[in-house]
């Protein structure tokens, strides 16, 4: 169905009007493309730095601490949403996608960061929800005022519910389909009426309709929003929930046998439909048109193998390597995973994009075991994903080694907890600073400190950046020290683009990844040391006890003689 409905964004005319920040990037470096070797650093702006001193954190806080990020020699950041929006999802309810919501500043500031940025040879890449936006966005209070039948509707997933008795029409959901963070996903599109008696669909959150790509309007819309950016001289996108902006045509129940956990991977109708893949096409069509090429990287929350057809030469740059991000301690996991990852690169061709924790997963400090044997995993998991072939991101605080926060009861704000009795909020909790408790640890350098959006725990001081820059055995320390020799070998060649990544369990839970005849990680994940094939140890978590053995938890990245 087609429909009348202007395709520009609601801003459209800021683009022309916002000057391009120039680009003062470093050369491209020795992977043909400057996104093969990268480290992407992902900011979540409500937890990095608050330059106002509300107790949120915001772009001119950002901009205060980008050297910070700058020298931990990554090569650029992935801003999550700070878009307009009711922050139903923390951001990722967007209700004006070519705007910047008061909560974080305004576009001035948008533009000074993405210039500061650039002048420190930071790229910068925004996040882009593409499968849903706010309910308060104007396209769909226009589709709920416009009533049934309307072409305002057809933007979006109205349809008349099902009904328990001819006395009740509508009464029930369209379909069986679950809501990712919970219950149904459907809602009444006004509840009470007798005359509008249509539901509309929400993968996520009630506040959170998901547009109808199978209406062209959609597209058009979303070209505009890319271009915007784009034109804007973003370096490019991460793209939410990448997979699932088509659903079954047709809306059918899901088969029944479909366990309801992780909403979007167990309901095959909602997902991976293939119409989904002419949207990348045409996006990286327009990402082309820019120079430098804009970046697509997607969150495909896929097994590898369907995950892999996203990064098709035509598709997107780069897609999460899911089957990564979510993984414990078991050494069995990670090599099936790893392989899993291994076999589609070489069916597709994309390297894998590593990345261990982000603002919906539980830390790994704590996902490994908690105190401090979490704590060493963690640092030896890091050490291992920076010596992957491909890129990796990594999430604001892993470079600190923050352990996850049980978020009081009270406090917690995400609305899985409410929905699905699961809170992301303690991988949210904001960034400590200093030692000082005041201004919220350094968080809030404002005139006033208010209490921050999350509380601090105790003890928050002790992971401060400001004394784990001073300290060489930091987990701080230790991260740079990493990144800094990860690009060295990127520069003389140890690390090309073409790297394979063969995976192997050996004796004693030795995990290896041998990404060339020359270089191979090692990660010891069992209980006793373990020999280690013969090489020479370039880098490692933690300093070896023994020349030759691996120590529980310690991992390294050996040039093979
Ligand atoms: C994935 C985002 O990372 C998450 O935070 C959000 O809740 C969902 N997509 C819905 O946008």
């Amino acid at each position: 169905m087609t429909t009348p409905i202007s395709a520009q964004p609601a801003h459209d005319d800021r683009a022309s009007a916002a000057a391009a920040s120039p680009v003062v990037l470093s050369p491209a470096g020795p992977a043909d493309h400057w996104w093969q070797s990268a480290v992407i650093y992902e900011v979540y702006p409500r937890s990095f730095a608050d330059g106002d001193g509300d107790g949120v954190g915001d772009l001119a806080g950002l901009i205060h601490r980008l050297p910070y990020i700058a020298s931990l020699g990554v090569d650029g950041i992935w801003m999550t949403p700070f878009q307009p929006s009711p922050q139903v999802d923390q951001g990722y309810d967007v209700s004006d996608y070519c705007g910047v919501d008061p909560l974080f500043g305004s576009m001035a500031d948008f533009e000074r960061l993405l210039a500061g940025a650039h002048a420190l040879g930071l790229r910068v890449l925004l996040d882009v929800v593409p499968n849903h936006c706010s309910s308060r966005h104007p396209l769909f209070q226009a589709a709920l005022a416009a009533g049934p039948g309307s072409p305002e509707r057809g933007l979006f997933h109205f349809v008349e519910g099902r009904s328990s008795s001819p006395e009740h029409p509508s009464d029930l959901p369209p379909n069986n389909w679950q809501s990712v963070f919970g219950g149904t996903a459907w809602s009444r599109a006004n509840p009470g009426s007798e005359t509008d008696t249509e539901w509309y669909l929400h993968l996520f959150s009630a506040g959170q309709p998901d547009w109808n790509w199978r209406n062209p309007a959609v597209g058009d819309y979303f070209d505009g929003v890319l271009r915007f950016w784009f034109d804007k001289g973003v370096d490019g996108l991460r793209i939410d929930v990448a997979h699932a902006l088509f659903k079954a045509d047709g809306l059918p129940d899901a088969p029944s046998e479909s366990p309801v956990v992780d909403g979007l991977r167990s309901n095959p109708l909602v997902s991976d439909q293939e119409e989904v893949h002419e949207v990348y096409r045409r996006w990286r069509r327009l990402a082309e048109k820019y120079q430098p090429h804009r970046l697509l990287v997607g969150e495909v929350n896929l097994e590898p193998s369907r995950a892999a057809r996203y990064t098709r030469a035509d598709e997107m740059h780069q897609a999460f390597a899911f089957a990564f991000v979510k993984l414990g301690w078991d050494a069995a996991a990670w090599a099936q995973a790893g392989s899993e990852l291994e076999e589609a690169r070489l069916l597709h061709g994309a390297a894998p994009t590593w990345a261990l924790e982000n603002h919906d997963i539980v830390r790994t400090v704590t996902r490994f075991g908690g105190g401090d044997q979490g704590a060493r995993r963690a640092r030896a998991a890091l050490a291992a994903l920076l010596g992957l072939p491909g890129a990796a991101y990594i999430y604001q605080g892993q470079e600190l080694g923050l352990p996850e926060v049980d978020v009081p009861v009270e406090a917690r704000v995400d609305p899985m907890w409410a929905r699905g009795g699961v809170t992301r909020d303690g991988s949210r909790v904001p960034l400590p600073w200093t030692e000082d408790p005041a201004g919220n640890h350094g968080f809030s350098t404002g005139p006033t400190a208010t209490p921050p959006w999350l509380p601090l725990p105790d003890g928050w001081g002790d992971n401060a950046i400001e004394s784990q820059q001073q300290d060489p055995g930091s987990a701080l320390a230790f991260a740079a020290r990493a990144l800094a020799l990860r690009r060295q070998l990127w520069a003389d060649g140890t690390f090309t683009a073409d790297d394979a990544g063969t995976w192997r369990l050996r004796a004693g839970n030795l995990l290896t990844c041998e990404r060339s005849p020359r270089f191979l990680v090692a990660v010891a994940m069992g209980s006793e040391p373990v020999e280690l094939p013969p090489g020479v140890v370039l880098f490692s978590a933690f300093p070896l006890e023994q020349e030759g053995w691996l120590q529980p938890d310690n991992a390294v990245w050996l040039r093979r003689s």
